[in-house]
């Protein structure tokens, strides 16, 4: 059989760069156009230690037009994955015109490439922020959207929108996909996520604690309705969410017709809170966080998580991995950089 080559931009990022191991471990070639912005090469010497092969790395800022064209004329491609764009909600906050042009126009273009060069299956990296705080729950993908809570959020509502649009009227397969909220690393403890900028998302803040990296987590509200009064999230391992990018390219091959455009929540269908993650990862990982409780975030949602219904029936994909592996292999990867690599 002839290997299919998928380009994943943002390839070299956290999500990407566990997609990309499990893509070469099924078989597949691999591109990856990442312009490093938000992460770095060694990534892919971890990647070729743990598959035994270094995937084809393009460096590239994708709102070039002209280094698109040129990623495209030195490579076969046969699918998509789209995962590179900025994804800091405060920071969209404070620069929204950097947020629409890095992240619309970096879609925009890779589009138009790929139908310049007859590249028909498209994965699309959206976010469980387009939901806002839905009325009922576990949100379906019929849910309706609330308005973004956010220019980031917004990116990806108006992402969707553009790619439904175009998949009305050329033949894409175009599958989106609505990340909850992803946490953990891969089990060899060789890749996880390692940003260029300070984390501020809940998993990598309370991993930096443990290892003594800051001095204590700030719970961000107390007084929500929810059983212990903190937020509720669908927090997701990274390599099941890596896996359904591997579901959605074998869907974009089969769907039928011209063209299609089909969107799946990926999460665990599961609420945890805050409170519920901290004392799970000091259990299983035999170590404390310290924390204190403090005012709610402003932005912060109360609760939310998804059905994953659609995506076990069309996608035939699950979720395989608990919250036990979620921290454990956090914390593994937290130890690894700690020791190996230099701190953020
Ligand atoms: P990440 O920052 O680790 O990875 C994104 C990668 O894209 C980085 O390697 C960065 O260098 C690259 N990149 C950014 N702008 C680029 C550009 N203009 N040209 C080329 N490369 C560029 O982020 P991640 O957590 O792996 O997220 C991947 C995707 O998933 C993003 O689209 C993000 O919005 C989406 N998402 C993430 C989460 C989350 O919580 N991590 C949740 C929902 C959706
Ligand atoms: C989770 C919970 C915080 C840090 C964001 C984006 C969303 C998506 C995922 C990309 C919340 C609480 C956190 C801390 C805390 N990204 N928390 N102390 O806010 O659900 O979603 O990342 O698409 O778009 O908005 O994730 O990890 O920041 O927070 O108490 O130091 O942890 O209040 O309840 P969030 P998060």
């Amino acid at each position: 059989m002839i290997k299919q080559t998928i380009l994943v931009t943002g390839g070299a990022g956290y999500i990407g760069s566990h997609t990309v191991v499990q893509l070469i471990n099924e078989g597949y070639d691999v591109v990856i156009a990442d312009d490093l912005s938000n992460s770095r090469e060694e990534v892919l010497d971890s990647i070729q230690t743990i598959t035994g092969v270094k995937p084809l790395f393009f460096k590239a800022d994708l709102c070039d037009k002209t280094l698109v064209n040129e990623l495209f004329s030195k490579f076969k491609i046969d699918a998509i994955i789209h995962f590179a764009a900025k994804k800091l909600v405060g920071e969209s906050v404070e620069q929204p015109l950097m947020y629409y042009q890095t992240n619309l126009n970096s879609l925009m273009n890779i589009i138009e490439a790929a139908m310049q060069n007859n590249v028909l299956k498209f994965v699309f990296s959206s976010s469980c922020s387009v939901y806002g705080q839905p009325d009922t729950l576990p949100v379906t993908e019929d849910t309706p959207l609330m308005p973004a809570e956010s220019p980031y959020g917004n990116t990806k509502k108006i992402s969707e929108d553009i790619l439904r649009d175009v998949s009305r009227v050329n033949p894409m397969h175009v599958v989106v996909l609505r990340y909850f909220n992803p946490v953990g690393a891969h089990p060899s403890g060789l890749i996880g996520e390692y940003p260029l900028n300070p984390p501020s998302n809940l998993m990598p803040v309370i991993t930096q604690v443990a290892a003594g990296k800051r001095d204590s987590l700030s719970v961000f509200g107390t007084d929500y309705s929810t059983p212990d009064g903190t937020c509720i999230r669908d927090y997701i391992h990274v390599v099941d969410l890596a896996n359904a990018h591997l579901a959605s390219l074998q869907f974009a091959a089969q769907s039928k017709g011209d063209s299609s455009y089909e969107t799946f929540n990926v999460g665990t269908g599961t609420g945890i809170s805050v409170l519920q993650m901290i004392k799970t990862f000091e259990k299983v990982n035999g170590v404390s966080v310290n924390h204190k409780l403090v005012d709610r975030r402003p932005g912060d949602v109360e609760k939310v998580f998804g059905s994953t219904v659609k995506a076990n029936k069309m996608l035939n994909w699950n979720a395989e991995l608990g919250l036990e592996e979620m921290v454990s292999s956090a914390w593994k990867w937290e130890k690894s950089l700690s020791h190996t690599k230099s701190t953020i």
